[in-house]
């Protein structure tokens, strides 16, 4: 991947990267026409497919995590993308090395043997990540970091796009590429949803007929928000204390966090208006949802 990438940039191709972990929907699918519009048609349109070990606690979904390789190649096919690199575990996180291990590999970088299998070293954003996904999933965003700068390394992209249906991870990505000067362009394209408003992702394919039925609530929940700030501000306290009482109407699902902050910082606002930004997770049985707006 990496030495295709050097021969395109040399060639002066663009290249427009959208990294995911597969079992794609539609809302990937529009993250590669926003890199096509990007990059052009002369240009190349990458779709890097990874289920990423090092984002997952060792109690949540990695091995059950949804994978069909084919029905995602053909999607992306029928799509026009141009390549799809999908790399294995092995050749993303050789032999992981655990703190034992790197004690030995310590020893062993004094004595002058560290050799270049195993792997240790991680990026960290040590400020927008301590909230929301970040205190809900304490590992994660280290995990995120760490594989999509891997990913830039590997891929060369010149633009990059990610969804603002996990505005949190966008908003690190962007900061993780600006404090290390990553040459790449990154875009946020807006959340696909279904006809009823629930945002599209890989872990809807976990929820039963009721359980699915019931996932409109976090939606719903959002435009209730929206409703309760158009005319007047409303304090944070108060409209977290009303959705509560909202999402009773939803029996089966289980609020995580809901949260109101600040677009840039996210940082928690006490005084919610039009335009603040409004994130909630919620547990329908062990499936976890995220979604996100804008007020
Ligand atoms: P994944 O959940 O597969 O999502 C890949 C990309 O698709 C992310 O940028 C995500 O925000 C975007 N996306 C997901 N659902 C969307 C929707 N309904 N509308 C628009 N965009 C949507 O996010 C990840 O994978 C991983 O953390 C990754 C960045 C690949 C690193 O491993």
């Amino acid at each position: 991947m990496q030495r295709l990438a050097q021969k395109l940039r040399r060639a002066g191709t663009r290249i427009g990267l959208v990294p995911t972990m597969g079992y794609l929907h539609a809302g990937h699918l529009s993250l590669a026409r926003e890199a096509r519009r990007r990059v052009g048609k002369s240009g190349v349109v990458v779709v890097s497919i990874y289920v990423n070990p090092t984002q997952f606690a060792p109690t949540e979904d990695l091995d059950k995590y949804p994978r069909d390789l084919q029905r995602d190649l053909r999607m992306c096919r029928a799509e026009g993308v141009d390549v799809v690199f999908t790399p294995s575990d092995a050749e993303m996180y050789p032999a992981r090395a655990k703190t034992q291990g790197q004690r030995g590999l310590a020893a062993r970088a004094a004595s002058g043997h560290l050799r270049s299998t195993g792997f240790s070293t991680y990026v960290v954003e040590e400020n927008l990540g301590r909230v929301m996904e970040g205190a809900a999933r304490p590992a994660h965003f280290r995990g995120v970091t760490t594989v999509v700068a891997k990913l830039f390394n590997l891929v060369l992209p010149d633009v990059s796009v990610f969804g603002q249906k996990d505005f949190q991870q966008a908003a690190i990505i962007q900061r993780m590429a600006l404090d290390l000067n990553f040459p790449v362009h990154i875009i946020v394209a807006p959340t696909h949803r279904e006809k009823d408003g629930l945002a599209m992702s890989s872990r809807n394919k976990y929820l039963d007929a009721e359980q699915r039925a019931q996932a409109v609530i976090l939606f719903h929940a959002l435009r209730a928000a929206q409703a309760a700030v158009a005319k007047k501000p409303v304090p944070a306290a108060r409209l977290k204390k009303d959705l509560k009482e909202f999402m009773t109407a939803a029996p089966l699902a289980r609020l995580d966090y809901v949260e109101f902050f600040d677009p840039a910082t996210l940082q928690p606002i006490s005084m919610v208006t039009r335009g603040t930004n409004m994130a909630l997770a919620v547990f329908l049985g062990k499936t976890r949802l995220i979604d996100n707006v804008r007020l």
